[in-house]
């Protein structure tokens, strides 16, 4: 086992109405000035801006607003939020939605705080110094960006996703209220739901450390949002159900089910980024889409572990080889993907690349990670396109 920083600052307050503390929480940071930043608007149609906005407004701190952080968020956008809130004198950012705006907010936060293109963080040429304080109001349970360190960005040049971790872009706070997830379309907490397994199982399937804590918790999250996903999947304003996944979803990407390792896998996430870079997928069903045939590629490498997930999590009986029930459980996932709407290959994710563009992911991807990465596995670019290849 190893040792590890275990760093998560974001006070954490859940519960339903919880959005009505947004000003005391927002004070209670420091905030004089804020930037609400939101996506494309579910947050409007729902009446959760306007609650938001009122409470600024009756506790008299002044705002501005942006919308439009699209999923998978853009750089322009980033580009015009810092100009905003350098105009505006804003000194706190308020991210109301999902990963995308939230990320969106961080990068915001990012060039205000710091000299220079910003994106130069995110294309690893430097690191940033600080980032201005960040609050968030979440409507989807799925990235954990609430609580984590990292933002993801896609440049629209050339279509590069790219993420950027650091403790300064750590949430301040995260309002959690579950109800505000009942309006999500079915697909999207789905989507949502798969992301949360995928940040444990990319934590999970290690070959470097390993306690058996972390494990009980990983494999204790991956339980229970399978259950409850299954529960969402036919009825989805169960109140419970929608926090049990909200509280996952979190508790999934702050760091605690890596406590140990060897800080993770992360080769489907990276696989997927530049599918979402390059086909503007949701994050999601691309993870969904490309793990099967990552998971095909490494099991034999990380076999206790896979052998260990089938039947602790997958609930596959001790019957046959370590392969044998290691596969089992690969295809167990599989199925649950397909109860609940996920596609498990590019051909139903809706994408059809070409031989030329699922050789440009590979090297794009290659590049992404400095030439390979894994641990479950180390992968370089001819075993990232040979798994680009069998998700066809
Ligand atoms: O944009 P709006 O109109 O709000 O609609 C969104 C969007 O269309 C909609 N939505 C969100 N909450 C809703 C709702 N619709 C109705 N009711 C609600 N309550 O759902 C759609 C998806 O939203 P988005 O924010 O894009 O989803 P998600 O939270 O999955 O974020 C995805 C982005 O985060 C990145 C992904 O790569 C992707 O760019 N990630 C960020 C991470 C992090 N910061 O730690 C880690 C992840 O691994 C991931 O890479
Ligand atoms: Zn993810």
């Amino acid at each position: 086992m190893f040792g590890f920083n275990y760093y998560t600052p974001t006070k954490v307050v859940f519960g339903k109405d919880t959005e009505n503390q947004v000003a005391d929480l927002v004070k209670e940071f420091g905030g004089t000035k804020v930037l609400v930043h939101y996506g494309g608007g579910s947050v409007v149609r729902s009446g959760l801006l306007a609650r938001v906005t009122d409470k600024l407004e009756e506790a008299g701190i002044p705002y501005v607003t942006l919308g439009g952080a699209v999923p998978n968020p853009h750089l322009g956008l980033v580009y015009e939020g810092i100009e905003l809130c350098k105009k505006e004198k804003v000194d706190f950012l308020l991210g109301v939605g999902g990963g995308s705006a939230i990320d969106s907010a961080k990068a915001i936060g990012y060039g205000v705080a710091n000299e220079g293109d910003v994106w130069d963080f995110y294309d690893y040429k430097r690191k940033a110094t600080g980032c201005l304080p960040l609050g968030v109001i979440l409507t989807i349970a799925a990235t954990g960006s609430e609580m984590s360190d990292s933002s993801v960005i896609t440049k629209e040049e050339g279509l590069v996703k790219r993420g950027y971790s650091s403790n300064y872009a750590r949430p301040k706070f995260a309002i959690m209220n579950p109800e505000l997830t009942m309006t999500l379309p079915d697909y999207q907490t789905a989507c949502g739901c798969t992301d949360i397994m995928m940040h444990t199982m990319e934590r999970y399937f290690t070959n470097g450390g390993n306690m058996e804590i972390t494990d009980a918790l990983a494999e204790g999250l991956l339980r229970t949002v399978k259950k409850n996903a299954l529960i969402l999947n036919e009825d989805p304003k169960n109140y419970d159900a929608r926090a049990e996944v909200m509280w996952a979803g979190s508790l999934a990407h702050n760091g605690l089910t890596g406590c140990g390792n060897d800080g993770g896998d992360w080769m489907t996430h990276k696989l997927e980024h530049e599918l979402g870079g390059l086909y503007d997928v949701a994050h999601g069903a691309g993870l969904a889409a490309i793990w099967g045939s990552w998971a095909r590629y490494v099991y034999k490498d990380c076999l206790p572990r896979f052998r260990k997930f089938a039947i602790n999590v997958m609930d596959v009986e001790e019957v046959g080889s370590d392969e044998e029930i290691a596969l089992c459980g690969i295809e167990a996932m599989e199925e649950f993907y397909r109860t609940i709407h996920m596609p498990t290959n590019l051909r139903e994710l809706g994408v059809n690349p070409t031989e030329e563009e699922l050789a440009l992911m590979a090297k794009k991807c290659a590049i992404g990670v400095g030439g390979e990465m894994g641990s479950a596995k180390v992968l370089n670019e001819e075993a990232m396109l040979a798994i680009y290849k069998a998700s066809m």
